[in-house]
């Protein structure tokens, strides 16, 4: 199996290399600069991987980059006006797709844009194979086929320690800061729209003693839920006090001043609770917990698992996390890596 790197000079694409290398799966660096993609494959001792030059704005050469691939992880984010050519050429070059965006919007144009084309090609595209959206989509997936019919889903994300994101990941928040002033989409009566304010304030999350104040958030798990969860109401709220921190935007000379990324220390320290809160018809609450460490790492293992996954069977199309992998096949296997998942309320 082959798999393609985009972006692969990047925070995000060095802890993607390191997984892909440390499972031995042959990769294809690919980005815009070949000084800059030498030194990611020099860094992860991924020496003798190929690296193919394509910039974002020649399809021809995205193309041919990713032509014999079996898939490509896109790790070029801000994906706002940008993911959407790697999406295009992936497709064309009959190579199936995972990336690592947290940008609702362009989640939802990606299914919006490309269903049908990926689908008449063969190819599966996965857009959000991340930590937050991929293991929080399966779970509620889970809940709704154990606790049965369900009326409103409101997940809740809160991230401890970490030493903060990484300049991608502010970067990207830049680009979406409209979406973190507004709170985002929310899923409700069958279509998605803004301004629609949370129907909760607060989560007590397990192990706490006092609820801990939330905001509403443009999580993608709000697009990806509805795909295979029939239920009316989907809301995605995150930490107050980070919400508040992003959108607020930092000036982009300055997010080029910081670390390019947490270090390996911060990231081991770092712990992640994301809770699905489910309500069913008859108004009983039934909650699903994610659990874990390190949410760059967890992402890079997600991405080549997902790719992985990816490429030796899945439907075509544009896929939600619990369309494309078996979910409960998924979790078990993150089990294996760290994180925990559970239905009900671990305390
Ligand atoms: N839970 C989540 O939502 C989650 C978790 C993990 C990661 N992410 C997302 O993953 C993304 C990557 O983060 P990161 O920290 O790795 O970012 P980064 O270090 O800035 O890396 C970005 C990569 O994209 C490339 N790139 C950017 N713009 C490009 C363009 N116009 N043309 C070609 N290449 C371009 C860069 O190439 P050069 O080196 O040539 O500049 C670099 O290789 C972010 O969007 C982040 O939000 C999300």
């Amino acid at each position: 199996m082959l798999i393609s790197v985009y972006g692969a000079s990047g925070y995000q694409a060095g802890l993607v290399l390191a997984e892909l290398s440390r499972r031995e799966t042959p990769a294809v660096l690919v980005g815009r600069d070949a000084g800059r993609l030498r030194r990611a494959a020099d860094a992860v001792g991924f020496t003798g991987a190929e690296q193919r030059i394509a910039s974002l704005d020649d399809h021809a050469a995205l193309v041919e980059a990713f032509t014999g691939c079996d898939a490509v992880i896109n790790c070029a984010g801000p994906f706002t006006g940008s993911g959407q050519a790697v999406v295009a050429a992936a497709i064309e070059a009959g190579c199936h797709y995972v990336d690592t965006a947290g940008e609702q919007l362009y989640v939802k144009e990606i299914f919006d844009r490309f269903a049908a084309d990926a689908e008449r090609a063969g190819v599966s595209v996965l857009p959000a194979a991340n930590d937050g959206c991929l293991p929080v989509d399966l779970l509620a997936h889970l809940l709704a086929e154990q606790a049965g019919p369900i009326a409103e889903i409101t997940t809740g994300h809160l991230i401890v320690d970490g030493g903060g994101p990484s300049r991608g990941s502010l970067r990207s928040a830049l680009a979406t800061a409209d979406a973190f002033v507004s709170g985002g989409l929310t899923y409700s009566g069958g279509d998605w729209a803004s301004g629609i304010p949370a129907r909760s304030r607060s989560i007590t999350f397990p192990g706490q003693a006092e609820p801990t104040e939330m905001t509403k958030m443009p999580l993608v798990e709000v697009i990806t839920i509805p795909r295979h969860v029939c239920a009316s109401h989907v809301e995605s709220l995150g930490e107050a006090r980070l919400g508040a921190r992003l959108g607020t935007p930092i000036a982009p000379e300055v997010i080029e001043t910081l670390a390019e990324g947490p270090t390996e220390k911060d990231r081991v320290a770092q712990r992640f609770t994301y809770v699905v809160d489910a309500v069913r018809h008859d108004r009983e609450a039934v909650r699903g917990v994610v659990r874990g460490t390190d949410t760059y790492g967890t992402t890079a293992v997600i991405a080549v698992e997902a790719a992985q996954r990816l490429a030796s069977s899945a439907e075509p199309g544009v896929l939600a996390p619990a369309q494309a992998v078996d979910p409960a096949d998924f979790l078990e296997f993150l089990a294996g890596r760290e994180l925990s998942w559970a239905i009900g309320d671990p305390q």
